[in-house]
């Protein structure tokens, strides 16, 4: 018999594996509202040029990771792409909506899937998950700075173990093109101890050489571009690096094209090679390019398959309030009532289906970790009543449904 696998890059989770991922995402919805962020949900694709536009054709996501596909027409502009990343996907609809000419400054916030065309290892998957937020329509450096409490309140109430903000600025229009040029003069000197891919960032966009992991000692001798950045860049890198106690990580450059000022990472040492926990930054052009208005924003995503692998005690989720136990077989459909009445009173309870020994359901109820047992036998079922046993206390006793239910409903 052929027995399938799931996909290279993709994993299945377990019910008790699901639960840390619950976690997070309680914690996550949590601390969105109470910053002010509202959910958006966009479709998992867009039309393939939405991102070669908004991420950049010179990315290593745009040109080598995305899963595109046709749309049953044969025009090559129409083809889809799963999304690499939400941002592009979240300003389209911002933008088809015209939200922004309502609500000059918006605060969004998501967590879904999505889909990378990468080399699967330990922390990289193909299909993986993200949680982030966007806040569009102010150049204020204190947005910059909301976003990222936003992501450190996150991975602190989510029991991170350990982790460290790395801030850096990569400069505005004004500045860039004369770092480019400095950036430029100095790395054509290295060119022929660089590798492959460093030659043809050198020739496309000569920033990505500082985002290479193989030339990393080769990068620490290039000049970073705080170093080069004007006194705006500067003013605004003080004011966020000051509320927020990030380390400058001069060759902190990000792997997507629409960043400007701003750029952050968020590392952890507990994760191996890929030690990013989330990345994000400014981006002042992203939606005008993307044919909206004038307006900047600012915004980060985490990868959540990483903050949970780093997140320190991983709670298996909550116990079961009680566990039901019948007597004899006889009495299972009535207990089956019972149980039902209970969870429809908002109690989680489970009993056994199949038709098993006291001893057995016992040993099931224990290992669920219920809180109580609710036990019929013949004669509890004549007087209307079932056995309530405190499994933590050991002591039963008789009581009236609706006893049950308020007993086992007062935590
Ligand atoms: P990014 O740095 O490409 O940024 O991805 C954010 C996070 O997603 C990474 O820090 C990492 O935790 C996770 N991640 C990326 N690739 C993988 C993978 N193959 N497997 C598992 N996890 C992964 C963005 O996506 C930007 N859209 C962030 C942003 C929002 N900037 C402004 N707003």
């Amino acid at each position: 018999m052929t027995r399938y696998a799931a996909p290279r890059g993709t994993y299945d989770l377990l019910p008790e594996q699901a639960a840390a991922h619950q976690r997070l995402e309680a914690v996550c919805r949590s601390v969105f509202a109470r910053f002010g962020y509202g959910e958006i949900r966009v479709p998992v694709f867009e039309y393939t040029r939405l991102f070669n536009r908004g991420v950049g054709e010179t990315t290593d996501i745009v040109e080598k990771q995305m899963f595109t596909f046709g749309t049953g027409g044969d025009e090559e502009k129409d083809t889809l792409s799963l999304r690499p990343e939400l941002t592009a996907g979240v300003m389209r609809a911002l933008i088809e909506h015209n939200v922004l000419a309502q609500k000059p400054f918006v605060k969004v916030w998501y967590y879904g899937p999505v889909f990378r065309k990468e080399r699967p290892q330990k922390g990289r998957f193909r299909q993986f998950h993200q949680f982030g937020v966007e806040a569009v329509g102010s150049n204020d450096p204190l947005v910059d700075v909301e976003t990222i409490l936003v992501l450190l309140s996150i991975l602190r109430e989510a029991g991170v173990q350990e982790f460290q903000l790395k801030l850096n600025s990569v400069g505005c229009p004004e500045c860039r093109p004369r770092y480019r040029e400095t950036l430029r003069a100095a790395a054509q000197a290295q060119l022929p101890q660089r590798c492959e891919d460093c030659r043809r960032r050198f020739e496309r966009n000569v920033l990505r050489l500082l985002d290479c992991k193989t030339d990393r000692e080769l990068n620490r001798q290039l000049p970073g571009p705080m170093e080069h950045v004007c006194p705006e860049c500067r003013r605004q890198f003080e004011l966020v690096q000051k509320h927020t106690g990030g380390v400058l990580e001069p060759t902190l450059v990000r792997g997507l094209d629409y960043y400007t000022r701003t750029v952050y990472e968020v590392t952890s040492s507990t994760l191996g090679a890929q030690d990013a926990l989330a990345g994000g930054g400014r981006y002042d052009h992203l939606v005008e390019e993307l044919g909206g208005p004038k307006v900047g924003g600012v915004g980060f995503a985490a990868g959540v398959e990483r903050v949970v692998m780093s997140m320190k005690e991983v709670n298996a989720g909550a116990p079961l309030d009680f566990f039901g136990i019948y007597i004899d077989e006889t009495l299972k459909s009535d207990l089956f009532d019972i149980v039902n009445r209970l969870r429809g009173a908002g109690l989680s309870g489970d009993m056994e289906l199949e038709t098993r020994s006291v001893k057995a359901q016992m040993r099931n109820a224990n290992r669920s970790g219920a809180r109580f047992a609710v036990i019929l036998g013949g004669e509890e079922r004549q007087r209307g009543v079932v056995k309530l046993k405190d499994m933590a206390r050991g002591h039963e006793r008789e009581v009236t449904i609706d006893e049950a239910i308020r007993i086992v409903g007062a935590r």
